[in-house]
């Protein structure tokens, strides 16, 4: 076990350990520490716009040795930095021992144009016709120092307040003098026919009848300023108002003045019409139709009075044609329409009708019904014939001829022929056409 003086060596050799490590420190190596560079000055402002001679002079307090930088440049022993610009300026000061300080000088040059107004007054001249650019304008300037010059709507700058060749519109002049101050002015060029009514007015004459193009329009103009020019349509003006040659229909007469300001006006043309007090009276000559015939034989003739010929007739509103008859027509009503030669028109209602039954279909028909219908009949069509209908008849001729006539190739009835009387009744039919109307 140690001794007591072991433990006494060991206590103060911990509490050496821990005062060197509280007060361990070491002298400042900074000579700047606790140094402040204070830097101010005198600036002298550069006498005009772009003129090079304002200057920076500066004052320190801290040390002593000082030399100076401008805008980070090199070190120079004066304080006084010259020829200088408007601008912002940084100067840094330095002593011998490194220490440094700032300071910024700003240097405004002089502004010429302040209180300066620059007033720009002046003429113009409107363009002498509509969309015309013979506009212009003389400004000039005062206010301010002379030589002035001119600009305009932001163009460049001329010697002369003399803007030509305009078209109507507002303008701006700006002019500025010989420091550069400017003033403008708003010019406004209007169009000559602002405000300008042109009115036409005139006569017409129609043309003599439909299809004639021996109409005119005799137009004048007033509002403007002589002389007018005069158009039709969109065609190319002459220095009159007359316009000859016309048909039926609307006109736009257009005038314009000296300075091309316009004005119009509509003229209607009309024909007489040829068929005032005319009536158109159709007639028709109507032919039956024989039932039973394919095509059907109905036809009806028309005729026409009380217009100018030649007539051209239509049925129901169909094309008109030369030819006065339609044949081939079905029982049925009809409207038959006439034009003449001036195009008015007539109608007249028309009824085909269908022609009767003639005496030999008859007394076919009522021999076949008592002789043939109850094996010939809708519900019983034996050989595929039908009898009832008055046109199977008609279209079976042949047949019932060869088989109730000629017994080909057996007789019709089947229990034999009928008597030659009612069989002539078939040939007789037949050779007078075996139609319907037989
Ligand atoms: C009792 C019944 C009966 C009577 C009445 C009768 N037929 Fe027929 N017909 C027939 C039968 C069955 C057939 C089919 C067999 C044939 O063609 O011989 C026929 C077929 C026909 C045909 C179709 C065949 C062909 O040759 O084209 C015609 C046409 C015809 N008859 C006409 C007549 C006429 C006309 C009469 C009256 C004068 C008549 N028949 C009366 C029973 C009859």
């Amino acid at each position: 076990m140690p001794g007591k003086t072991f433990y006494i060596i060991i206590f103060y050799y911990i509490v050496l350990l821990l005062s060197c490590g509280k007060n361990e420190s070491s002298p400042s190596s900074n000579p700047c520490a606790g140094v402040t560079v204070n830097v101010t000055g005198n600036i002298t402002n550069p006498s005009a716009p772009g003129a090079s001679n304002g200057s920076i002079t500066v004052t320190v307090t801290g040390a002593s040795g000082f030399t100076y930088s401008l805008n980070g440049g090199p070190f120079q022993s004066s304080p006084t930095f010259s020829g200088l610009p408007e601008g912002t300026y940084t100067v840094t000061a330095k002593n011998s021992n490194g220490c440094t300080g700032t300071a910024t000088f700003t240097l405004t040059a002089p502004n010429p144009c302040a209180g300066v107004t620059i007033t720009v007054s002046g003429s113009s001249n409107n363009p002498t016709t509509s969309g015309g650019n013979n506009g212009s304008i003389n400004a000039t300037a005062s206010g301010g120092t002379p030589p002035y010059t001119f600009s305009l709507n932001g163009g460049a700058f001329q010697a002369s307040g003399n803007f030509t060749n305009l078209t109507a519109g507002v303008y701006t002049v700006t002019a500025r003098d010989a420091n550069n101050c400017t003033g403008s002015a708003n010019f406004t060029l209007s169009d000559p026919c602002t405000g300008v009514t042109i009115t036409v007015s005139g006569t017409v004459t129609n043309p003599s009848a439909p299809g004639a193009t021996n109409g005119s329009i005799t137009a004048s103009a007033s509002g403007g300023i002589a002389p007018y020019e005069y158009r039709i349509g969109s065609g190319a003006y002459q220095s009159f108002g007359t316009f000859t040659g016309l048909g039926a229909g609307t006109y736009t007469i257009t005038a314009r003045d000296s300075r091309l300001c316009t004005g119009s006006a509509t003229f209607t043309l009309t024909a007489p019409n040829p068929c005032a007090g005319v009536t158109i009276n159709v007639s028709t000559t109507i032919t039956g139709n024989t039932p039973c015939t394919s095509p059907p034989t109905g036809s009806i003739t028309a005729s026409a009075t009380g217009g100018t010929a030649p007539y051209t007739f239509s049925l129901n509103g169909g094309a008109f044609q030369s030819s006065p008859t339609f044949s081939n027509l079905n029982a049925g009503n009809y409207t038959i329409a006439a034009r003449d030669a001036n195009g008015c028109t007539g109608s007249a209602p028309a009824t085909v009708p269908n022609l009767p039954a003639g005496p030999l279909f008859t007394q076919v028909r009522t021999l076949i019904q008592n002789h043939c219908v109850s094996c010939h009949n809708a519900g019983a069509a034996n050989g595929g014939v039908n009898l009832q209908p008055d046109c199977n008849i008609v279209n079976f001729r042949q047949r019932i001829l060869e088989r109730a006539v000629n017994g080909n190739p057996s007789p019709m009835p089947p229990s034999g022929l009928l008597p030659a009387s009612e069989r002539q009744k078939i040939t007789d039919w037949i050779n007078a056409g075996g139609r319907y109307t037989d």
